[in-house]
């Protein structure tokens, strides 16, 4: 029970990726604030960690909508007021995919929408718990991200990675200022950029059971096989990073070299 007595702040805590760290965290015993827009969605998850037989008595959902600035200073408040409890780590892993054929039929309404939701958050949850973290022995801060910044065509689907691969560009700067600026502080702040396919669970044994994807692809991944990296990058020694995983040979290698 590595995390005992640790609470981590999550985000995109019902998505692909968060859910697999709420999973490992909740497992390896650390309290987790989970957040999402939806209290519905947060009950799903609940329901489905205690059906995989994770403990869930640690887990505190908070419903929040991450891309309102306000919102999210009244959750900093509650813990400095010690209504919630201090945090040791966030994982800020929030942001869908944007299925849009061409930037140029893109309105300005639906780019403000991506925005908001792809960008925003992580620059509001960055300037409300960064300074909680600052100075705080052991901590670490993980920014999720995407390789859609970096190439034009997605998978073997040649998906144009079009405005999602915009505001991954966005997140890089952030990562880029967030490394920087806190290389002398006590919280260690890493960006995990991932660029392999992570599916939750249900949809992953389902592709293998049809024969669309093999077990040993490398390239495509279920939730609960990423998330062990989470621990392992909040246990580690590793600061102003980018970890670059684009496979699960990098994952396996990464987790080697922190055991
Ligand atoms: N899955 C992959 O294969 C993959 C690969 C590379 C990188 N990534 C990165 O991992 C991160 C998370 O991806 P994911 O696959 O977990 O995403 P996902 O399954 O589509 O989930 C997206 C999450 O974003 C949250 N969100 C918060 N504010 C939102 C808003 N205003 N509009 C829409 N959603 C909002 C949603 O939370 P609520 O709806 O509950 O509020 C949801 O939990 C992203 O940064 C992505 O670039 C994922």
């Amino acid at each position: 029970m590595a995390f005992n007595g640790k609470t981590i702040l999550i985000t995109g805590a019902t998505g692909n990726v968060g859910s697999a760290a709420v999973k490992e965290f909740l497992k390896q015993g650390a309290s987790v604030i989970a957040t999402s827009r939806s209290k519905a969605s947060l009950d799903k998850l609940t329901a489905k960690l205690q059906e995989k037989s994770v403990p869930t008595e640690k887990l505190i959902p908070i419903t929040v909508d991450i891309s309102n600035d306000q919102e999210v200073s009244k959750v900093a408040n509650q813990i400095r007021e010690k209504t919630l409890p201090e945090i040791d780590h966030v994982i800020s892993s929030s942001g869908p995919w944007w299925k849009f054929d061409h930037l140029y039929d893109v309105t300005f309404e639906q780019w403000n929408e991506v925005m908001s939701a792809n960008v925003n958050p992580h620059f509001i949850m960055y300037r409300n718990f960064i300074p909680l973290l600052l100075n705080r022995p052991g901590s670490s801060y993980t920014l999720v991200t995407g390789a859609s910044g970096l190439i034009d065509e997605i998978g073997p689907q040649k998906i144009p990675s079009g405005i999602t691969g915009i505001t991954q560009t966005v997140l890089y700067g952030i990562s880029r200022v967030g490394r920087y600026e806190t290389r002398n502080s006590a919280v260690r702040f890493n960006e995990l950029l991932i660029s392999y396919r992570i599916e939750d669970d249900d949809t992953y044994n389902k592709l293998v059971s049809e024969g669309k994807i093999s077990e040993t692809d490398k390239f495509f991944t279920s939730s609960s096989k990423f998330g062990t990296i989470f621990p392992k990058i909040a246990k580690s020694n590793v600061k102003s990073e980018v970890i670059k995983i684009g496979s699960a040979t990098d994952l396996e290698e990464f987790e080697k070299n922190q055991a």
